[in-house]
């Protein structure tokens, strides 16, 4: 692949490959001396529209371990506050020829659009609703170490679906991969034409996490939302809040994930947020650096591949 602009263009396979690879990466990225040169002599650049704590953190740790020369971009103080256009910005870029292009904009399609204008590899870091590709690879990384497989497993995705990447490239994922897929939430937040993903649509919790071997909480996305789609968020914790006598509902050694930012106390108990014997939380985030070098790493390849 040229670029890595979502889930729908990968195969099994592109997957298991990209996981693989990244399993190397949690090795080095344990060790005192986390520096290899699978990307020594390429320039990295992070353009974030959005905001984004754990996204571009670990994109930069993750050019930076593999040798690349990374620049994040400071979009706020960039030429688009004087009205110059996402792709002239990506083309004043592109004529400084990087390599990597990483790219969060908060409207979807976008990363797609500017993936065409530009020679280098362009990797979707999130756009608007659409994808969040890396995530559900370190999603489907964490699955697969704490459970020991990617397959015939039982996935909850609970609470703000219908605005969540995340949901999105999760749902792809792991219906590529065969499992099997619960949507639960109120219909406001799990429109009905989410079971065409192949996915059962579930709006009670009790009835939705039953068996379930793995329970993945969504932030709910305020910034989103233009008021209505829940009562209050007293209303909506006691009925789609993740706590223990909820988690009971599963089965005895399910998994808690949430890909971040928490919101505590509103979809997920802050205590069973922390309790590191069922949420992998934190496991999410480790396997954030070593999923992206892993896909760094693939495209570069790629490219060289082409030019020789
Ligand atoms: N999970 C995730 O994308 O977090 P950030 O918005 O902090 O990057």
């Amino acid at each position: 692949h040229r670029h890595l602009l979502g889930i729908e263009q990968l195969s099994q396979s592109d997957i298991t490959a990209i996981l693989d690879l990244a399993e190397k990466y949690v090795e080095l990225n344990r060790q005192s001396l986390k520096h290899a040169d699978e990307l020594s002599g390429l320039t990295q650049i992070n353009m974030f529209f959005e905001n984004s704590t754990r996204t571009q953190a670990s994109f930069e740790l993750a050019g930076k371990r593999l040798g690349a020369d990374v620049m994040n971009m400071a979009m706020q103080a960039s030429s688009i506050k004087k009205g110059e256009t996402l792709i002239d910005t990506a083309m004043t870029l592109n004529a400084m020829h990087p390599d990597l292009l990483v790219v969060r904009h908060p409207q979807s399609g976008a990363v797609d659009l500017l993936a065409q204008k530009v020679n280098c590899a362009v990797l979707n870091a999130g756009d608007g609703r659409h994808e969040h590709p890396t995530q559900a690879l370190l999603d489907a990384l964490t699955i697969r170490r704490a459970k020991g497989r990617l397959h015939r497993l039982t996935v909850a995705i609970c609470g703000d679906v219908a605005h969540s990447r995340v949901a999105r490239s999760n749902l792809i994922l792991l219906g590529k991969m065969e499992n099997r897929i619960r949507l639960i939430g109120p219909p406001t937040l799990v429109p009905g034409h989410f079971a065409e993903f192949g996915a059962e649509v579930y709006e009670d919790m009790s009835d939705g996490l039953k068996d379930a071997d793995v329970v993945m909480m969504l932030r709910l996305q305020k910034e989103r939302m233009d008021g209505g789609f829940i009562p209050s968020e007293r209303e909506y914790y006691h009925r789609y809040g993740l706590d223990a006598a909820k988690l009971a509902l599963a089965k005895p050694d399910a998994i808690v994930m949430h890909p971040g930012p928490m919101n505590r106390g509103v979809e997920i108990d802050g205590t069973l947020a922390d309790d590191i014997n069922r949420s992998v939380i934190q496991e999410q985030v480790e396997m954030g650096v070593a999923v992206r070098m892993a896909a760094m790493e693939l495209l570069a390849r790629h490219h060289r591949e082409v030019a020789a």
